[in-house]
């Protein structure tokens, strides 16, 4: 691996082409758009600045990491790369046109990788000509700053292809995990229900957004409570993942969006961004305080902590990845205090079960339906990892 190319040279791509450059690549970055491009031109050379000036890196180190970055307008200039990852707009048939471009452009033996979130790589990779050189590389925001990174082979892809991209994304000191090529991956299929949870508790009144938040970080110590975080990312962005989530498991209830963030999206109540969203983030607002109710806050945390549980227990029965890649990319990818599977085996698979079973019966829904594979290991009492 020597040259990288980027395409799209937006949030994702610019910090992924900054990963490369600090791993020692040359790296060439493209964007359709001339303006974004001179936009993450700027945004690197700042951050870069920004880390000289908190010592983290030498001016002389960031500068070199500056200059093997290639801004480029033309993707002809992709010939000699030996990899490159694209990061455009998450639309199926613009990813397979640029696909299609790039595979008339580079060498035989370069990689083609997509940082979709959520689109199939199979069908990515069926646009291309030798699609067992296409695999997915999930990186996640800010890519210099997240250090898991989830890789997808799709079912046409190469074992080559696959060890090669895994070993240079670890070589850029990442923590790769490897998932299947099914909707959400890993850590954007498990970690539903943190949001959908909490949506349905208020909208069922049982508690307001301070009061969820406050539960799920005093008290089950998340890094960000549930609304928090949903502003943090944008409701229309989280919306719309939970939709496409939705949409691509023929409409699981389990995955089933909530009105509440729809209408939320709708009014452009859009969270930090916007200015407003389940907080309003205006100078001088007070936003209203959380219930501190110890009972309620432990009924709060447990709903969403089993559902959360039964999810990241269903991604094993399911085969989307190894009990240990799914425990380090919900702590790695996503902050989460403890990993789900490792918390479940403390609290006593029989006891999740037990809660799962409990809300089924209180609902009726198959949203509550829990998992085969944690009823089974209640009865054989058994638990994900070994007991010391
Ligand atoms: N933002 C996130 O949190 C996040 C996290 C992981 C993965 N992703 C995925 O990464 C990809 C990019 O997301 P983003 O948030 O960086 O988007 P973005 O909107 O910030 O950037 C996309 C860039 O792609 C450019 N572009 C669009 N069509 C193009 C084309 N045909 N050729 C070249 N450039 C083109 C746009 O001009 C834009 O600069 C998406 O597939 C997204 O699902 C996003």
């Amino acid at each position: 691996m020597n040259k990288i190319g980027v395409v799209g040279s937006g949030s994702m791509g610019s910090g992924i082409a900054q990963v490369a450059a600090t791993a020692g690549h040359e790296v060439l970055l493209y964007d359709n758009n001339a303006t974004a491009l001179t936009k993450a031109s700027d945004k690197l050379q700042k951050i870069l600045n920004r880390l000289v000036e908190k010592g983290r890196m030498t001016d002389v180190e960031a500068k070199a990491i500056f200059g093997r970055i290639y801004f480029v307008d033309n993707l002809s200039a992709y010939e000699e790369c030996d990899m490159v990852i694209e990061a455009i707009i998450e639309n199926l048939d613009i990813k397979k046109q640029v696909f299609q471009k790039l595979e008339s452009i580079v060498p035989d033996h370069c990689i083609l990788a997509s940082n979709t979130s959520s689109l199939s790589i199979a069908s990515i990779a069926a646009a291309c000509e030798k699609a067992n050189r296409v695999i997915g590389i999930h990186f996640f925001n800010p890519a210099p700053l997240m250090k898991l990174v989830e890789i997808i082979p799709a079912i046409q892809t190469s074992p080559a292809t696959l060890a090669l991209a895994q070993s240079t994304i670890d070589k850029w000191g990442k923590l790769t995990v490897l998932a299947k090529d099914t909707p959400g991956f890993i850590v954007n299929r498990v970690a539903r229900p943190f949001y959908g949870e909490a949506l349905r508790i208020l909208e069922e009144g049982i508690a307001d957004v301070a009061t969820i938040d406050w539960a799920m970080t005093s008290i089950g110590g998340f890094r960000m409570g549930p609304f928090t975080l949903m502003d943090y990312i944008g409701n229309d962005v989280n919306y719309t993942v939970t939709e496409t989530v939705f949409k691509a498991f023929y409409f699981d209830p389990r995955y089933k969006p909530a009105f509440t963030q729809k209408r939320l999206s709708e009014a452009g109540y859009l969270g930090r961004k916007a200015g407003r969203g389940y907080y309003n983030y205006a100078e001088g607002v007070e936003n209203p305080p959380a219930n501190e109710d110890r009972d309620l806050g432990e009924r709060i945390l447990w709903r969403i902590l089993v559902m959360l549980i039964n999810e990241a227990a269903d991604a094993v029965h399911w085969n989307i990845a190894s009990r240990e890649d799914i425990d380090l990319a919900m702590t790695k990818g996503v902050n989460y205090p403890k990993g789900l599977l490792s918390w479940a085996d403390e609290i006593g698979i029989k006891k999740c079960v037990k809660a799962l079973d409990k809300l089924y019966k209180e609902y009726h829904e198959d949203r509550y339906r829990c998992s085969p594979l944690l009823r089974k290991m209640s009865k054989n009492k058994a638990s994900f990892f070994p007991k010391d």
